[in-house]
């Protein structure tokens, strides 16, 4: 495990996270627990935000990616730390709102919005919406006439970039469900539509290369094509974007295999996309556009820990050992979904030495129910609590009532004091959308 400033090993041999030791939290609050240190979250928001500030002289704003992480408290700490957010459902929108976050500085994606959902976001009056086919551009438009308003819209687009975490290939691929592509020309084409719309206002363009990435000429090469595209667009249309949206996908630390980024190499990636963009600005002598960034794993995954306890241990000699957690794949189905790799550790014998290597099983009734698969870890019996590392982004947002097991518990550390951001479900939370037709009895 590599040790931060909020995150370490304790005089006790315990992991201690915000002040907070774990084998403490896991007692006060039981387990599964999701845990998040709020001086990880505003450093991260606070660097990309600073960056913008000194580089790009402020001509910007950090959209911190919510899907990531969603609850009261994440948008509460986002909006005083001066970034905006994106959004990708009503429901995001409305929790959003609930936390009093301010409309102007919301953008709302999604692939397929519904009409109920554009309808909230032009009423709510959200600093813009990312269109991503034709028919939201019609439906948006209508919706806007209606309302007597002019909707600030971008458009999402593809570069033609496959980023992966450690490298990057150039494509021509038109085959994502999401946006337009510049290639295949079907960009140009809705960017000539939506001129025609006259209750929309287009204020750009948006893309969004992947997730999990390390490669930073990914990024530079994205904003390149991004910005060639602009500067045809205006040659052709006499439009100039005035913003452009560069999305997310910073990578983050989850096991050796991966590099320890430090705020600034996140600054860093940021500048020289910052870079990449001026020159082009330049080269094409087009205004700098207002700069809009999405991070959102970057943010919250290495804030977050998730703690459980050991139950069942189940030795198969010669072949596997499972010990099996409190938790599972409803509370992180990441490892099911897409054989995600973790760092696992006993945090309360942290010092203990790695002597095996163990699978994490889940509680679910799932074969493919695991957490982490052969990972080294010191001995282990029922009792011990276990600490998954990095699980701060797209856990909890991932997270399900399957096999009707509770959504944990979330928390929020900082100084040495914990604090409950998202309480733990009920049995009655369980049943409460239930309904029994009375002809049922
Ligand atoms: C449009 C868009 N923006 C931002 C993000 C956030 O990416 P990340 O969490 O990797 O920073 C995503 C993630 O999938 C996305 O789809």
């Amino acid at each position: 495990m590599h040790q931060r400033e909020t995150l370490k090993i304790n005089g006790k041999g315990h992991l201690e996270i915000g002040g907070c030791d774990c084998v403490d939290l896991a007692k006060q609050f039981g387990t599964p627990l999701y845990v998040f240190d709020e001086k990880y979250i505003r450093k991260m928001a606070r660097t990309y935000k600073q960056t913008i500030d000194l580089n790009y002289g402020g001509n910007g704003l950090v959209l911190y990616a919510s899907k990531a992480f969603s609850c009261k408290a994440i948008y509460k700490i986002a909006d005083s730390e001066g970034i905006g957010c994106d959004v990708v459902s009503g429901g995001e929108l409305y929790t959003a709102f609930q936390a009093g976050f301010p409309a102007k500085k919301i953008y709302f994606h999604g692939n397929n919005k519904t009409v109920e959902e554009l309808t909230e976001a032009v009423k709510s009056g959200v600093g813009g919406v990312i269109v991503d086919s034709y028919r939201e551009a019609d439906i948006l438009d209508g919706i806007a006439k209606a309302k007597g308003v002019r909707q600030n819209v971008l458009i999402r687009i593809n570069p033609g970039v496959e980023a992966h975490t450690h490298a990057y290939i150039q494509t021509a691929r038109t085959d994502s469900k999401f946006g337009f592509s510049i290639s295949d020309g079907t960009a140009y084409n809705i960017t000539t539509h939506i001129l025609t719309l006259k209750n929309l206002n287009l204020q750009g363009f948006h893309c969004h290369i992947g997730s999990q990435i390390f490669e930073k000429q990914s990024f530079v090469l994205a904003a390149n094509k991004v910005m060639d595209f602009i500067a045809d667009v205006k040659a052709k249309l006499n439009f100039e974007a005035a913003t452009l949206n560069i999305g997310g996908g910073f990578g983050i630390h989850y096991t050796d295999d991966d590099p320890v980024l430090t705020e600034k190499d996140y600054a860093e990636y940021l500048t020289m996309l910052i870079d990449a963009i001026k020159a082009k600005a330049g080269e094409h002598k087009l205004s700098l556009p207002y700069l809009l960034i999405e991070p959102g794993r970057s943010i919250v995954g290495e804030a977050g820990i998730t703690l459980y306890t050991v139950g069942a241990i189940k030795d198969i000699p010669g072949i596997k050992k499972y010990v099996a957690i409190d938790g599972g794949m409803f509370e992180n189905p990441r490892y099911a979904l897409y054989q995600s790799k973790y760092t696992v550790v006993k945090a309360n014998d942290m010092n203990a030495e790695c002597t095996q290597k163990v699978t994490i099983a889940g509680k679910c009734c799932e074969s493919g129910d695991l957490i982490a698969v052969d990972v080294p870890l010191p001995e282990v019996e029922s009792g011990d609590i276990l600490a998954v590392l990095s699980t701060g982004a797209y856990n909890y947002s991932m997270a399900s009532n399957y096999n009707r097991n509770f959504i944990p518990q979330a928390i929020l550390v900082n100084d040495g004091k914990a604090e409950t951001i998202i309480k733990k479900q009920t049995y009655e939370d369980l049943v409460r959308n239930d309904v029994i037709p009375e002809r049922l009895g």
